[in-house]
């Protein structure tokens, strides 16, 4: 299990495997993370799919939970495969726990994961106000995607990729991956 100390109030997390009991309480922090970047509820009410967390997902994918001393969630995130690519799911930090290192501790051990099962890279289809936290936590942009919402219909989603430092790299490439929550 990875545990790390964070800076006060909140002194220490540790990082678990999700439950799926806990879809309901993933499913909140998915819903307020997104909302924190003041998305309009139309916005918000076209990501409804993908922000939603099913049992079902959280027993198939990797997924992880950061919690505090009590066991609440402060965090999670979720990797998919099809065996050869990866793809960051879902990486939603509760919006009172934000910038106090859950996001890269949750992300970190996420990697770790897919590097472990021979992952050569980490692809992300980035909220376009996250991809300064992707940046500083190693990815590179490899594209960029239309990603309209109601209030900017010019809006644009960065695509970024972690490379893991294996042979046989190829992250452009990504066929067959599911829709996004960005
Ligand atoms: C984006 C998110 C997952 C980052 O998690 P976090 O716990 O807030 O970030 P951390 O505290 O771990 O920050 C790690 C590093 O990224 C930097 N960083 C964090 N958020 C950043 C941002 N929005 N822009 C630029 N840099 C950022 C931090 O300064 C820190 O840098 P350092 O390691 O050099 O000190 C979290 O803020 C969040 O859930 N945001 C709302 C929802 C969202 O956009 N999720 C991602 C969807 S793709």
């Amino acid at each position: 299990m990875y545990t790390q100390n964070l800076a006060e109030p909140q002194s220490s997390m540790i990082i678990r495997e999700a439950r799926p009991t806990e879809a309901p309480a993933l499913t909140e922090i998915a819903f307020a993370a997104k909302r924190y970047w003041g998305y309009s509820d139309a916005a918000m009410a076209q990501w409804t799919r993908t922000l939603t967390v099913s049992a079902r997902s959280i027993a198939r994918n990797p997924t992880w939970v950061a919690a505090d001393a009590t066991d609440r969630s402060l965090g999670f995130c979720m990797v998919w495969t099809d065996g050869r690519a990866w793809e960051l799911e879902h990486l939603w930090v509760a919006p009172a726990s934000i910038r106090r290192g859950i996001g890269k501790a949750l992300l970190s051990t996420a990697l770790q994961f897919a590097r472990a099962r021979g992952a050569d890279s980490l692809r992300i289809d980035a909220d376009p106000n996250a991809e300064g936290f992707y940046l500083a936590c190693g990815a590179r942009r490899i594209g960029m995607v239309a990603g309209p919402i109601p209030e900017d219909s010019n809006r644009m989603r960065p695509i970024l990729v972690i490379d893991l430092g294996s042979p046989n790299q190829d992250a452009g490439t990504n066929p067959g991956l599911p829709s996004s929550t960005t």
